[in-house]
């Protein structure tokens, strides 16, 4: 999204783009509960560790943040999130959860999980800092949210110890285990979010290239949003789906949301 964006501010989309993750269906969900469980496969397959009890930082608060803290609380960690933007923190501290900076988190932290699609949220400062032993995962975009380069570059020794787990031995002698290479770890250790929330997604990926074809005469060369009648249609089937009916507005209520009157 961030890079679709880039490209059309500097006028250089070829064609109109569908910005899927835009879309409610696909982020509110697919983001949201398919990674925040997802995650939690990948690193409980790669390390099979116990979670309740554990410090687990979540560095960012978006959609995929706000799954990934939400589970590590239902496993019973003890959730740190980590947030450059106010309200996302403010948002995460008001959900329950201790709120700091990366710098401060990082000695306390013994899971880390980053989930920005931003590069070098975990620097190698920061990594300096940590307890022997942290974990080091991200959820997020490629491999560079965490700084493996100047991690690995820097490292005394790198060894595989379980498949998908690598100890790092820092100069100092510490070790930290940097899960799927630091690539997305619910993806690369596991099996990526469970069909029944990519169905979403993947409908919204599908009507959206129905609607390109039976439009495109008439779309503009931006980056797009899903219609909202394709977004109601996949939610609406996927209650249909699930054997759950919901009520409509009636003509009265309709009329009242129009109006200015009592
Ligand atoms: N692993 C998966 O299967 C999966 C699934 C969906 C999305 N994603 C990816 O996860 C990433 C996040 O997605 P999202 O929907 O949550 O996006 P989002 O924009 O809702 O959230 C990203 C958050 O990261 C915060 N952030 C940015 N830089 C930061 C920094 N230096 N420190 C702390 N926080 C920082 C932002 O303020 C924002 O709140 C994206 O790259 C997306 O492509 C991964």
């Amino acid at each position: 999204m961030v890079r679709i964006t880039a490209l059309e501010r500097e006028g250089k989309l070829g064609y109109p783009i569908i910005a899927i993750n835009n879309a409610k269906t696909k982020h509110l969900f697919d983001n949201r509960y398919g990674t925040g469980q997802s995650t939690f496969d990948g690193i409980l397959r790669a390390t099979a560790l116990l979670i309740a009890g554990k410090k687990v930082v979540v560095v960012g608060y978006g959609w995929v943040g706000k799954g990934v803290a939400k589970r590590a609380s239902g496993l019973g960690a003890k959730v740190t999130v980590v947030e450059i933007d106010p309200i996302k923190a403010l948002e995460a501290y008001l959900d329950g959860f201790e709120v700091m900076s990366i710098r401060d988190a990082a000695a306390g932290g013994e899971i880390f999980i980053t989930c920005t699609g931003m590069k070098g949220v975990i620097p190698y400062s920061s990594i300096e800092l940590m307890r022997e032993g942290a974990i080091l995962s991200n959820a997020g975009h490629f491999d560079v949210e965490i700084d493996t380069k100047t991690l690995l570059g820097k490292a005394k020794s790198v060894r595989p110890v379980r498949p998908n787990v690598d100890e790092v031995v820092l100069p100092d002698g510490k070790r930290v285990y940097l899960l799927a290479k630091g690539r997305i770890v619910n993806l690369v250790a596991a099996e990526g979010h469970p069909p029944e929330v990519m169905q979403m997604s993947f409908a919204n990926q599908f009507m959206s290239a129905l609607y390109v074809l039976q439009n495109h005469s008439s779309l503009v060369t931006r980056v797009l949003d899903v219609p909202v009648e394709i977004e109601s249609q996949v939610a609406l089937a996927t209650l249909d789906s699930l054997g759950i009916t919901i009520d409509r507005a009636t003509k009265a209520q309709l009329k009242y949301a129009e109006s200015w009157m009592i």
